[in-house]
């Protein structure tokens, strides 16, 4: 059957791509860094080309679309999913990453009409890996079908998280107690990459077995949520319950299994919602 966003597809894989290059060959050279919601949360000259070059060639393309990218939300856009088609955009994913030069880095490019996410594209800049999921299509790494892991106990499990941005002792006390209790139940490994998109395609790829978090936003999860799901896993809230793309939180694994252990496991870290900044 014929894909009616097949083009826009294409030009997220092509956009991936470009911005990829721009991001490798900016990975070397000096950065002006700025901060954000917190000393943590860092933004350089790079995030704002990047994610330009991206909405400036979707808007031409597709003039009717929305968009909701990570730079244009700290400049006080509002970050609203409407039944439009709309565009979910992180321009460089692991800035923090970026700026010391730790190569894992990423272009995070996510699709949703109706609020239903229909395709998700993530190019890995330094490993030139390019994850792709459409709905209904599967998921692929540089053209070779993504499968998650089938493990079902979190004592067997390798799990992926990242910190978020805040640095308060409540909120650090909090996040971690919560990988201290992923320990304790046994889990072979907690691991903390640096780019919450990447983490999400090593999930995709079978080689991790769960991912949380509290404090990310829609843009680090739609494009990778559809990647997950099209390679057999689940993206799930923490509460255990359906996905809240807005809700700053997630869990997400191989196996519904792995996935309830690892919700049922966590202390809640309230971050707000993106929808209500
Ligand atoms: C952030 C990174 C970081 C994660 C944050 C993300 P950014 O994305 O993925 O590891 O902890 O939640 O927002 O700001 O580098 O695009």
């Amino acid at each position: 059957a014929g894909d009616p966003w097949e083009e826009c597809f294409e030009a997220a894989v092509q956009l991936a791509l470009r911005a990829g290059q721009i991001v490798r060959k900016a990975l070397s050279e000096e950065k002006r860094v700025s901060t954000k919601t917190s000393a943590a949360d860092l933004v350089t000259e790079t995030d704002q080309v990047v994610e330009d070059l991206i909405l400036s060639e979707l808007h031409q393309r597709f003039p009717s679309h929305r968009f909701i990218a990570e730079e244009a939300v700290a400049a006080g856009a509002k970050c609203v999913l409407t039944a439009s088609p709309t565009w979910i955009v992180d321009p460089i994913d692991g800035t923090c990453n970026f700026v010391h030069r730790f190569p894992t880095v990423a272009v995070s490019i996510g699709f949703a009409v109706d609020q239903e996410l229909e395709f998700g594209v993530i190019h890995d800049c330094t490993e030139e890996r390019l994850y792709t999921g459409r709905r209904g299509r599967g998921a692929f790494c540089n053209g070779q079908r993504l499968h998650v892991s089938t493990e079902t106990e979190l004592s067997r499990a390798l799990v992926l998280t990242e910190i978020g941005p805040r640095r308060d002792p409540a909120t650090l006390k909090l996040f971690l107690s919560n990988m201290e209790r992923l320990l304790r139940a046994r889990a072979h490994g907690v691991r903390v990459i640096g780019s919450s998109t990447l983490a999400l395609c090593h999930l995709a790829s079978g080689a991790a077995d769960a991912y949380y978090q509290f404090g990310l936003h829609c843009w680090d999860l739609a494009a990778a949520t559809v990647i997950i799901r099209e390679a057999g896993g689940v993206v799930m809230d923490t509460s255990g319950g359906p996905l809240d793309l807005m809700s700053c939180r997630v869990v997400a694994a191989g196996t519904r299994e792995v996935a309830m252990l690892v919700a049922q496991a966590l202390q809640t870290i309230n971050y707000g919602r993106d929808d209500e900044r």
